[in-house]
C-alpha cells in the first residue's frame, strides 16, 4: 500500500445521490459491534473446551497486567441470551464475534466437540431471530495449545488443521452465517506472538514470525476455499487486517515508511489480493529468512476473491530510520512495532517514535483523518474491493455517575469523528459497506487485562452487570437512523 502516506485521489465508487446527502449513511450500510471469544466468553474449561495459547500465556506470571486471565471475562458464554437482547435493544444490524477453535476441536485436530458447535449455533440462531446479521471470525488469536506445542503458526501443519476446522465450521454454520472472516489481524498473531513476544505464545524469533506470516496467509486462503466448499448458504468471505497508516520523520522517512508498509501491510494484502509477495519485502528480510517455506501453489491458494476486506483502524504510526541497534534490541518489544521494530535490511533500522496527542487511554494518538486516508488508499490500490471497518473504538477510563449512568464523552467524540472520517471517504469514492464498533462490551484487553475499557456497554467485573454507556446510546441512534447525530 504505497499510497497510504498521502491522500488518494477522490471518487471512484461514490454514487452522486449519496454524495449530496451530507452525513447520511446509505441504505443497507451495516452498523455493527464486535467482540472476540477469549475476550468475552469465560467458561474456559467448560463443555469440553481445550486450552488455548492465551490460557497458557495469561497464566504465565508477568505476561498480563494484574495477572488477569480470560477464565471468566464477561461470562458471555453463560449470559449469551441477555447479551443478544442487549444487541437488539441497541438496534445493531450485525454482530461480529469469533469462534474459539479449542471449543470446536479441543486439541486443534481430531474429534469435533459437539457442545462447542452447539454454543455458536445457538448464538447464530439468536442473532437471526433478532434480525442481527452474524459475522463470524474463525481465528481471533486463541490457537489450541496443542497446536502451539507442535510448532504453532511457524509450522505448516497448523494450516492443515485450520483448513479442517474451517470445513467443520462451514458445514455447521455455513447455512446461516452472513459473513465469514478467516483471520483477525494476522499481523498481531505473527509479529506480536512470534517476534516481539507481547502476545501469546510469547516467542522472540524473527524468522519464525515470518514463517507465521506465510502460514497465516496460507491458512486464510485454504479456509476461504474450505468454507466455500461446505457453506450451503450464500455467505460473504473476508479477512480482517490492521493496517499501519504511516507518517515518517527525518531524512530516511520515505525508506522507513516503505519498509513498514511492506512488512505490516503489503505482506498480507499482496499475496491475498494479488497472489504475490512484494519483492522489496523479500529483499528487506533476506538476512532473516530465505522464505523457503513458500511452496509451489501456495500463492494461488492464498489469492482468493473476497467479498469484503475488513479494516481495523485505531491510530497512525510514525517511523524513522535510526542508526545502530544490537540483535538483542531488535527483538525487544516496542509499542506498534511491525515484527520487531528494528527489522534488519541495512545498517539503519526502523524505529517507531512517539505520536503527537491527544491520546486514548491506550496511549494511542487520536487521528480520525488516518481512517479516511486509509480507506481512500485501499480504494486506490484495490479499486474493485468493497471494504468494511471491522473495528474502530477507544479505551477511556470511564467513571460511573451517581445515578448509575456511564457518561463517556471522550469515546463518543472519538466515534463521532471516526464515523465522520469514514463518511468523507465514502463521499470521495471508498466502497465502504459497514462499520463495527470495538467493542460491544468492556472485556479482556490482552496484555492489559481488564484495565482498558473499550466497550460501548460497561461491564462491572465484580458483578458482571452490563450498563449501556452514553456512547452506546449515541451509537444506537446512529444504527437505527443511519444519520450521524450532531
Ligand atoms: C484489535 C483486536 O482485534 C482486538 O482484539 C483488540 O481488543 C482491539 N484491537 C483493541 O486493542
Amino acid at each position: 500500500m504505497t499510497s497510504v502516506t498521502s491522500p488518494a485521489s477522490p471518487a471512484v465508487h461514490g454514487s452522486p445521490d449519496y454524495r449530496d446527502a451530507g452525513l447520511v449513511f446509505p441504505p443497507g450500510f451495516t452498523f455493527g459491534s464486535a467482540t472476540a471469544s477469549y475476550q468475552v466468553e469465560g467458561a474456559f474449561d467448560e463443555d469440553g473446551r481445550g486450552p488455548s495459547i492465551w490460557d497458557t500465556f495469561s497464566k504465565t506470571p508477568g505476561k498480563v497486567w494484574n495477572g488477569d486471565t480470560g477464565d471468566v471475562a464477561c461470562d458471555h458464554y453463560h449470559r449469551v441470551d441477555d447479551d443478544l437482547d442487549l444487541m437488539r435493544e441497541l438496534g445493531l444490524g450485525a454482530y461480529r464475534f469469533s469462534i474459539a477453535w479449542p471449543r470446536i476441536m479441543p486439541t486443534g485436530t481430531g474429534a469435533v466437540n459437539q457442545a462447542g458447535i452447539d454454543f455458536y449455533s445457538r448464538l447464530v440462531d439468536g442473532l437471526l431471530e433478532r434480525g442481527i446479521r452474524p459475522v463470524a471470525t474463525l481465528y481471533h488469536w486463541d490457537l489450541p495449545q496443542a497446536l502451539e506445542d507442535a510448532g504453532g503458526w511457524p509450522a505448516r501443519a497448523t494450516t492443515d488443521a485450520f483448513e479442517r476446522y474451517a470445513e467443520v465450521m462451514g458445514a455447521a454454520l455455513g447455512d446461516r452465517v452472513h459473513t465469514w472472516t478467516t483471520l483477525n489481524e494476522p499481523w498481531c498473531s505473527a509479529y506480536l506472538g512470534y517476534g516481539q513476544g507481547g502476545h501469546a505464545p510469547g516467542r522472540h524469533e524473527p524468522a519464525a514470525a515470518l514463517a507465521a506470516v506465510h502460514h497465516l496467509n496460507l491458512a486464510h486462503g485454504r479456509a476461504v476455499q474450505a468454507l466455500r466448499a461446505t457453506s450451503t448458504g450464500d455467505p460473504d468471505y473476508s479477512v480482517t487486517l490492521n493496517f499501519h497508516v504511516l507518517r515518517g520523520l527525518g531524512d530516511g522517512a520515505a525508506e522507513a515508511m516503505r519498509r513498514i508498509d511492506g512488512l505490516a501491510n503489503r505482506v498480507f494484502t499482496h499475496p491475498m489480493l494479488k497472489g504475490e509477495y512484494p519483492a522489496d519485502v523479500l529483499a528487506d528480510t533476506a538476512s532473516v529468512t530465505d522464505w523457503s517455506f513458500v511452496r509451489d501453489g501456495d500463492l494461488d491458494a492464498i489469492n482468493q476473491p473476497l467479498d469484503v476486506l475488513g479494516v481495523n483502524y485505531y491510530s497512525t504510526a510514525t517511523v524513522r530510520l535510526w542508526d545502530g541497534v544490537s540483535p538483542k534490541q531488535m527483538n525487544d518489544g516496542h509499542k506498534g512495532a511491525a515484527g520487531g521494530t528494528a527489522w534488519p535490511g541495512s545498517d539503519r533500522v526502523v524505529e517507531f517514535v512517539e505520536q503527537p496527542g491527544p491520546y486514548t487511554e491506550m496511549g494511542w494518538n487520536i487521528a480520525p483523518e488516518g481512517l479516511e486516508e486509509l480507506l481512500l488508499a485501499l480504494t486506490e490500490e484495490f479499486p474493485d474491493q468493497p471494504l468494511m471497518v471491522t473495528e474502530n473504538g477507544a479505551a477511556f477510563a470511564d467513571v460511573v455517575a451517581e445515578d448509575g449512568s456511564v457518561p463517556d464523552p471522550e469515546r463518543l467524540d472519538y466515534l463521532r469523528r471516526h464515523f465522520t472520517a469514514a463518511h468523507r471517504a465514502m463521499v470521495r469514492g471508498a466502497d465502504l459497506r459497514g462499520y463495527f464498533v470495538w467493542s460491544l462490551l468492556d472485556n479482556f484487553e490482552w496484555g492489559y487485562g481488564y484495565a482498558k475499557r473499550f466497550g460501548i456497554v460497561r461491564v462491572d467485573f465484580d458483578t458482571l452487570e452490563r450498563t449501556v454507556k452514553d456512547s452506546g446510546r449515541w451509537y444506537s441512534r446512529l444504527a437505527r437512523t443511519g444519520v450521524l447525530p450532531g
